[in-house]
């Protein structure tokens, strides 16, 4: 199995990365916009990266403070051009709020527009890309989240795109610090075929809204992959809708975007909030933290906190998850299966449901492991719920070993996630060294599980 195992990776074609050495796997931190908008000041900078050490997220990985829109002064410093902060919001200057969270243990970012000016009318860095990226590396910035408001129509190719966000991927990469570049493009012209070498993410969508599934003309486009009008107010399982065909154009160091997360932000329930976090987690999806993190419920903080899933993100296999089917409802909305590739012999699946009525699915292990083969989908797995707590309080109970077809219930609007892992150590090794795992478990246990 390994042999074969290999034998698929190597078929992949070889991508080189962005050569920063950042983002190997997903960034994950926090950012101003989704909750703050244009409201913010230092203190919201400081009070919220405080909050991410008071709570914990650090430790997960939340490890970037992301200053979005808004943080400029009305016009650059009229001498030197140079990019020059709102001294109402900012009395002390952006770099000694930088330093405030390094002096955290965190890592500190900003935002610009790849065009005149800004989404949120302040200057943009079109044609100012040399002095802004310098600026932004003598204030000590970590981390550029690139927008494409006002590029004045420089766009409708990949090429002219590509030039246009590359030219301040070289401008981060001449100042000589690593600076996580962000990519805000909103998916025009494909940047998971052009940026793949010059960014370490792009947003593959319009801005996400905090909702489940509500259509919105302003997010007009039903596919990414000829989308003329990205827009904004795109309902969040739309994104995840978006996002099925391109994962296969994600890896370590040039992730899919698919927007900062609203959890917490109050537009979603807990299950339609557990649907955004889990999918997030496995579409390798940066993990941006978009809600006031000084003042949570339990609930945000139970999903936001969930290491099962992060870990997921985090697996160093960089492979996004692949969707398996999706099956519509007859009520409306539909039944979708996922699937991904773990280190270690651990594979991922999650069953969502979109439509407004609880389900009962029939789960083949042949389709969770579409891409092994059939002899491997015909074994015997233990499986673990990650969004159900063990004894001892951590995600991830066991419920069982699973073999053949199973049903799963999940409710309106749901994802159920579940690790699978070879049965038992023993045949766990036989899995490792084997051709044919089937010959192992010739009947198996044939009994159905209701999870
Ligand atoms: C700049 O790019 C070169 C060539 O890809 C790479 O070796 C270097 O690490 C980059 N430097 C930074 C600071 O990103
Ligand atoms: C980036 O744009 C500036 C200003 O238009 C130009 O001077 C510079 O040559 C461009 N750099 C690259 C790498 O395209
Ligand atoms: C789905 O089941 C849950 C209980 O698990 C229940 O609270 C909820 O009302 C049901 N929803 C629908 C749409 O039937």
């Amino acid at each position: 199995m390994a042999r074969k195992l290999l034998a698929l990776v190597s078929a992949v074609p070889v991508v080189v990365a962005l050569n920063n050495g950042l983002a190997l796997t997903p960034q994950m931190g926090w950012n101003t916009w989704n909750h703050f908008g244009c409201g913010i000041n230092q203190d919201t900078i400081v009070n919220s990266a405080k909050a991410l050490i008071s709570n914990g997220l650090d430790k997960l990985g939340y490890e970037y403070v992301l200053v979005d829109d808004c943080w400029q002064a009305d016009a650059r410093d009229p001498d030197t051009g140079a990019p020059v902060e709102d001294k109402s919001k900012f009395p002390d200057g952006i770099k000694a709020v930088a330093d405030q969270v390094h002096s955290l243990g965190l890592k500190f970012g900003i935002y610009s527009s790849a065009g005149t000016y800004t989404c949120g009318g302040k200057f943009g860095s079109l044609d100012y890309e040399e002095i802004d990226a310098k600026t932004y590396a003598s204030w000590g910035v970590d981390y550029l989240k690139y927008d494409n408001c006002n590029n004045e129509g420089r766009a409708g190719t990949p090429q002219i795109s590509y030039e246009r966000y590359n030219n301040m991927s070289q401008a981060l990469n001449a100042t000589g610090r690593p600076i996580l570049y962000s990519m805000c493009n909103w998916g025009e012209d494909g940047p998971w075929n052009f940026a793949v070498n010059i960014a370490n993410s792009w947003r593959i969508s319009g801005d996400i809204y905090d909702n489940f599934d509500r259509y919105d003309d302003r997010c007009p486009c039903t596919s990414m992959l000829d989308c003329k009008l990205a827009g904004f107010h795109c309902a969040m399982s739309r994104i995840i809708d978006f996002s099925a065909p391109l994962g296969q154009k994600a890896g370590k160091g040039h992730w899919n975007d698919l927007d900062m997360l609203e959890v917490g932000n109050g537009g979603m329930t807990y299950d339609e909030y557990v649907t955004h976090f889990s999918m997030w987690a496995l579409a390798k999806s940066p993990l941006i933290l978009g809600n006031d993190v000084t003042d949570m419920s339990d609930e945000t903080k139970q999903i936001i906190t969930n290491d099962a899933i992060i870990a997921v993100n985090k697996d160093t296999n960089g492979s996004p998850a692949i969707r398996v089917w999706k099956k519509p409802v007859s009520q409306g909305g539909d039944i979708q299966l996922w699937s991904i590739t773990l280190v270690n012999y651990q594979w991922v699946f999650a069953v969502l449901n979109t439509s407004p009525v609880n389900q009962t699915v029939d789960i083949s292990l042949l389709d969770v492991f579409i891409d092994q083969g059939s002899s491997f989908g015909s074994g015997t797995f233990t499986l673990s719920d990650l969004w159900q707590k063990d004894s001892s309080g951590n995600w991830g109970a066991s419920v069982g070993n699973a073999q053949g077809t199973f049903t799963v219930s999940v409710n309106s609007h749901a994802t159920r996630v579940f690790k699978a892992v070879p049965a038992s150590s023993s045949s766990r090794r036989e899995f490792e060294t084997v051709d044919d795992p089937h010959a192992y478990y010739p009947g198996g246990d044939s009994r159905e599980l209701l999870l």
